[in-house]
């Protein structure tokens, strides 16, 4: 068991993984950089489901198993967070996107509803929309509330310091959480995958469930929160620049507008930009990277680092322990 750990990063994963470590009685520290996390603009939907990962049923797993530990997990912070279970609507718009989508749907094996059924659970709807199904089990959080809970709670455990080489760092252990920028510290494929996201501002309770839809070909997802903020997400390009382009823009706000005609009445309140921490099979690195177990990782979680952190501080909470769950198998830093 080692007793004096840093955890390099300090998005949502880095934090976690702290929390969890400084509950445990670990005596833990986070390195805060002070680099753009992916959480900051992320839309917060927990939907291991819909960001599905069928090609890869470990990955898939894990999402389910992460997704079981958020109630806990959204409680244990003991504020209020934004988790919450209406769960989601994904729908389809034209016959293309229907065969695009069932796909997807097949898999999750939810009941097909009929265009009046989506919008009596959805009436801003719009009637172009033909069929869809709703998941239950994909839900929400606001990830800019869970990281400000994280912080509260790990404040005397925080510093600043920008780390370049993970040799740089004396702990007895070293967890490397820094999304992106962990390929710098210690060399692993982590690239970063563009985003552009948008939030508007409208009546609570325009939208009632996260929605998710195919649109004449493009994909969207709608995240309307409480308080009336609504998130439109999220442009997916293997780029590294931060540039809200108004191509982007467009093709957010017209499949979204598609979707929900009403939106056209929001406030647009922000455009944004994150980068998902990718690797070369888009699932996580989470493990020992060298031999004496000094150093661990717990990076590249693309386009689930939200939905994924409970588990992951679970896991790298239990390999600092000693302890090496066997899910850890597939998801070794080393595998590339
Ligand atoms: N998880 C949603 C996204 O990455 O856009």
């Amino acid at each position: 068991m080692s007793r004096n750990v840093a955890v390099v990063g300090a998005g949502i994963v880095g934090l976690s993984i702290a929390w969890r470590l400084m509950r445990d009685g670990v005596e833990v520290t986070v390195l805060d950089g002070g680099e753009p996390g992916a959480w900051q603009v992320a839309a917060g939907m927990l939907a291991p489901g819909g960001e599905s990962a069928f090609e890869h049923p470990a990955l898939g797993r894990l999402l389910e198993r992460s997704a079981q530990r958020w109630p806990s997990f959204a409680e244990a912070l003991g504020v209020e967070v934004g988790y919450d279970d209406s769960g989601t609507l994904s729908v389809a718009m034209t016959a293309d996107d229907v065969a695009e989508a069932a796909r997807v749907w097949t898999r999750q094996k939810l009941p097909l509803l009929r265009p009046s059924e989506l919008r009596e659970r959805e009436p801003a709807l719009s009637p172009r929309v033909r069929t869809g199904v709703f998941a239950p089990g994909e839900r929400q959080v606001d990830p800019r509330r869970v990281v400000a809970a994280l912080r509260e709670q790990l404040s005397t455990h925080i510093v600043t310091k920008k780390v370049d080489k993970v040799e740089e760092v004396g702990a007895e252990t070293v967890v490397v959480a820094a999304g992106c920028g962990t390929a710098a510290v210690t060399g692993l494929p982590v690239r970063p995958v563009k985003g552009q996201i948008l939030r508007l501002r409208g009546e609570p309770g325009l939208i009632r469930h996260i929605l998710r839809a195919t649109v004449d070909g493009r994909h969207v997802y709608i995240v309307p929160r409480a308080d009336g903020e609504i998130v439109i997400g999220a442009t997916q390009e293997e780029r590294t620049d931060h540039a809200v382009t108004a191509g982007g823009v467009h093709e957010l706000l017209r499949a979204a507008l598609e979707l929900v005609p009403d939106l056209a009445e929001c406030t647009l309140a922000e455009t944004s930009v994150g980068h998902r921490p990718g690797t070369p099979d888009n699932a996580p690195l989470l493990g020992r990277l060298d031999d004496d177990g000094r150093v661990i990782v717990a990076a590249g979680h693309h386009r689930n680092g939200v939905l994924l952190a409970p588990i992951t501080a679970d896991l790298i909470a239990g390999l600092v322990a000693g302890a090496e769950d066997p899910m850890l198998t597939d998801f070794s830093p080393r595998r590339f």
